[in-house]
């Protein structure tokens, strides 16, 4: 294990509890990964092992893949590893995926209901909303290729019936757009309780888009 990779190891322990620190996460739902270089083939990347309490990670219980296959006997990947793997297959650009259930971006994604344009940051997931993928069972690879569809051209979705995933440059950079999701979460679910919000126009969310490319990461 390099000096890079026990880093990377206490950084995705580091991230798992201040999703739950956070309020964006709680007990033992959710799940962390970031990338390792790897030259070529399949992508190499770090990931919370399945049900363990953040609070009893040690560095050694994050469990290091190759592709779909775990370099160490245990403890075993988080169930949803398909879809972090198959993001990193499918997105170069991505160094980290945090998944968590966060409370109001859950409870939009029980109606099937995703993140219109109702406020200009939803941008800083990349576009013009923030789609909400079909439920599909968890750990399925059916549940990540919806994942995959609602992600595309994005760095954040809600998943039907379970959750949301923020993606980005960094463990970090995942993070805090995983809490700015479930903050428009919880403000859409708000301004919906006295009335229908106004939607920007696309135009408008253009601009915005153009000038955030700047800083977003
Ligand atoms: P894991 O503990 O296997 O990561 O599962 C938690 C979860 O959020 C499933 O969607």
């Amino acid at each position: 294990v390099t000096d890079t990779e026990q880093h990377l190891r206490q950084a995705v322990i580091d991230t798992a509890l201040a999703m739950n620190a956070q309020g964006i996460n709680q007990g033992k739902s959710g799940n962390v990964s970031v990338r390792l270089a790897s030259a070529e083939g399949e992508p190499r990347f770090l990931i919370t092992p399945t049900a363990i309490a953040y609070d009893r990670l040690r560095a050694q219980d994050i469990v290091a893949m190759h592709g779909m296959t775990p370099t160490q006997p245990a403890p075993r990947p988080s169930s949803e590893w398909r879809f972090h793997l198959d993001i990193y297959r499918a997105r170069p650009e991505v160094a980290a995926v945090v998944h968590t259930h966060a409370a109001f971006a859950t409870s939009l994604a029980c109606l099937a209901r995703g993140i219109p344009a109702f406020h200009y940051m939803v941008a800083m997931a990349g576009g013009n909303d923030i789609r909400c993928a079909p439920y599909a069972t968890f750990g399925t690879q059916t549940l990540s290729d919806y994942a995959l569809a609602a992600l595309a051209g994005r760095q954040a979705c809600l998943l039907a019936q379970h959750g949301m995933i923020a993606v980005g440059r960094s463990l970090s950079a995942a993070l805090a757009l995983a809490v700015e999701v479930e903050a428009l979460a919880r403000m859409y679910w708000q301004a919906l309780q006295i009335g229908e919000p106004k939607i920007l126009p696309d135009e408008e969310m253009a601009r915005v888009l153009e000038k955030m490319a700047d800083y977003r990461g």
